[in-house]
């Protein structure tokens, strides 16, 4: 039987690549695109897409009965930085939105569901290097509490009502086609938008504040791997590590400025360093790797020549 995909959130930074990727995998009309956001005719005219909240249970029970999805991605939420600008919204769309999806997945008989968290999961007090799978977890935003309890609810759904949700941790992502949706790591993306157009940027990250990232390709190829990979394989049933390429601002504008010879950068910090502050410099994947094969593809050096090249085009 021919997948039938449903993208909830379609239009943020991670759905615009997902859902290309997935049409070009599946076709334009087993992917049916939705988000809260209005249906004009920029997203129309891509493939089928429908105006869709998550928080609406009945409009959920519509679309899911009417279109009959075997595998469904959820990536609507409120990212770490808007979330810190208002809490009890932030907790409520990705923790209801949560329960909600999953709940419609298990009325209609969803082969899979993707769900990612992210590693906002971490705190403080977890191993800042190398973050182990398994480690001390104290998140002390209320995004990364949603991530951890949802990373439970994960476990918690698929032990005792059977729901298959595959989930990865992502890190920051970098990519070219979408602007970031209010997260910590935004600047990975912003700074490349400012080099090519005035060649600086102001950072609001101080220097040395290292971070695992990744490119939006290998992401999306975690991404789809990890939802179609045999359910036998998934060995973990809250949420995978993952690990692309971890790096501080003062690295990645050195990087651009080997390819944009006089590219400058200067600092202004802002509330987000203290999230960034709390969260892992590099992470490690090795369950990722031996359970589904996990390996990206994208170093600092490929990922700032393309995404030069993307944006300059
Ligand atoms: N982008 C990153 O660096 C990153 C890192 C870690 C985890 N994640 C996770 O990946 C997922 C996708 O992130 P993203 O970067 O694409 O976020 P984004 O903010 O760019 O996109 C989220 C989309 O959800 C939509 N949305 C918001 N409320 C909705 C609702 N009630 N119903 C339907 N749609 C709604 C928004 O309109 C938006 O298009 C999220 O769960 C996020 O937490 C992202």
């Amino acid at each position: 039987m021919a997948e039938k995909i449903i993208i909830l959130g379609s239009e943020g930074q991670v759905g615009t690549d997902l859902a290309a990727k997935l049409r070009s995998e599946y076709g334009d009309s087993n992917v049916l695109c939705t988000d809260i956001k209005h249906a004009d005719s920029s997203k129309t005219d891509l493939g089928p897409y429908q105006e869709l909240n998550v928080m609406d249970r009945n409009a959920l029970k519509d679309v899911f009965s009417k279109h009959k999805p075997t595998m469904v991605y959820h990536l609507a939420a409120m990212l770490s930085a808007t979330a810190e600008q208002f809490p009890r919204k932030g907790w409520d769309l990705n923790m209801e939105g949560m329960f909600s999806v999953f709940d419609a997945c298990l009325d209609h008989d969803v082969k899979r569901v993707f769900w990612p968290s992210s590693i906002a999961v971490f705190g403080p007090t977890t191993p800042k290097e190398n973050t182990p799978q398994h480690c001390v977890m104290d998140p002390n935003t209320i995004y990364g509490i949603s991530k951890l309890a949802g990373e439970r609810f994960c476990d918690y759904y698929f032990n005792r009502y059977g729901l298959d949700v595959r989930s990865i941790r992502y890190p920051g992502l970098i990519g070219w086609k979408a602007l970031p949706g209010g997260g910590t790591t935004d600047y990975a993306v912003d700074i490349f938008h400012k080099a090519l157009q005035d060649n600086k940027y102001t950072c609001f990250l101080k220097s040395d504040t290292s971070l695992p990232m990744m490119y939006m390709d290998d992401a999306i190829k975690g991404t789809i791997d990890i939802t179609e990979a045999p359910a036998e394989e998934i060995k973990i049933r809250s949420s995978y590590n993952i690990s692309g390429v971890s790096f501080d601002p003062e690295t990645l504008a050195n990087a651009i400025e080997k390819e944009m010879p006089g590219f400058t950068i200067d600092y202004d910090i802002d509330h987000r360093q203290k999230i960034a502050d709390s969260w892992p410099s590099s992470i490690n994947d090795d369950e990722a790797h031996s359970d589904w094969n996990w390996k990206p593809e994208f170093d600092l050096e490929a990922m700032v020549k393309e995404m030069l090249t993307r944006l300059s085009q």
